[in-house]
């Protein structure tokens, strides 16, 4: 579904400048489960950058976004009243109903704790985040607010899965939902097969079309390849091959 949004606010979240929060209103309300994203346009780009929705309150959405090309500069140099074309929700979100009654773990690394904000309005019975940051964490309080024991890491990105295999010692969980670089959601999927934990990883791969037409997206799974902008960005936990 093709939408026009209109920016609401654009912030910076980190003394670096490099990751910013933009809000945008968006001109039809529309059901998104967390996990799910949206395509932006940017000028001059004839691709569109597949961001995910971090957050939703009525029409507009929050985007938590790193800047790393000319499309996400651009989006960080949008100012309130500016007009944006995006395409969404696209791809299939968190099935939360897994977590539900059950003790869950959301871990994150990096920018990809973007799409795990939205699961903190999941009414999971129990829950903690492990967030994991190579320098400055992202909304930290924001995360903390519904669950105070979150619990965060400002070194490298595995040192938070660490963190979460040793409370395998003493702690029970039912089921794991992350995101977070390709390097951290392989050592992830080894500890959650070695303690048979189930879970959802959402995954990143580059995009062009982000509605399942161009096969540019595609990854080995245990089932065959698939597309990562329509069979997932979120995938079951065992289900995705990593090359590395
Ligand atoms: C499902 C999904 C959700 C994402 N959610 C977020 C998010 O919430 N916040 C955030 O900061 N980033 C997110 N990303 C990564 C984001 O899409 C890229 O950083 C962005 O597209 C880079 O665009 P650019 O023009 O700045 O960089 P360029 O390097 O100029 O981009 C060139 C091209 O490569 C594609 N591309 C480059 N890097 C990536 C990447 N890592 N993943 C996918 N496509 C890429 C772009 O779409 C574009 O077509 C997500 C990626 C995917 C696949
Ligand atoms: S980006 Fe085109 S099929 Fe996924």
């Amino acid at each position: 579904m093709e939408l026009k949004g209109l920016v609401k606010s654009n912030e910076f979240l980190t003394s670096q400048r490099d990751v910013f929060q933009l809000r945008i209103e968006l001109n039809r309300e529309f059901e998104f489960k967390p996990g799910q994203f949206i395509n932006v346009y940017c000028p001059n780009k004839v691709l569109p950058r597949p961001i995910s929705i971090a957050d939703k309150e009525g029409n507009i959405i929050t985007l938590l976004v790193r800047i790393v090309g000319e499309g996400t500069d651009f989006l960080s140099k949008t100012k309130i009243g500016d007009r944006v074309k995006v395409i969404g929700p696209l791809g299939k979100g968190f099935n939360t109903s897994h977590g539900m009654d059950k003790k869950v773990a959301i871990i994150g690394g990096g920018i990809g704790v973007a799409p795990l904000l939205g699961l903190r309005k999941a009414n999971f019975k129990d829950a903690k985040y492990y967030l994991g940051f190579n320098s400055e964490g992202i909304l930290v309080e924001e995360f903390k607010k519904v669950y105070p024991t979150t619990i965060t890491y400002l070194t490298e990105d595995t040192t938070v899965l660490e963190a979460f295999e040793e409370s395998l010692k003493t702690e029970v969980y039912n089921f794991v939902y992350a995101c977070g670089p390709e390097g951290m959601l392989k050592k992830l999927q080894d500890i959650l097969q070695k303690n048979k934990i189930p879970g959802e990883l959402s995954v990143e791969k580059k995009m062009a079309c982000g509605v399942g037409g161009c096969l540019i997206c595609t990854c080995e799974t245990t089932k065959g390849k698939k597309r990562v902008c329509k069979e997932g960005p979120v995938f079951d936990s065992q289900e995705v091959l990593f090359s590395e």
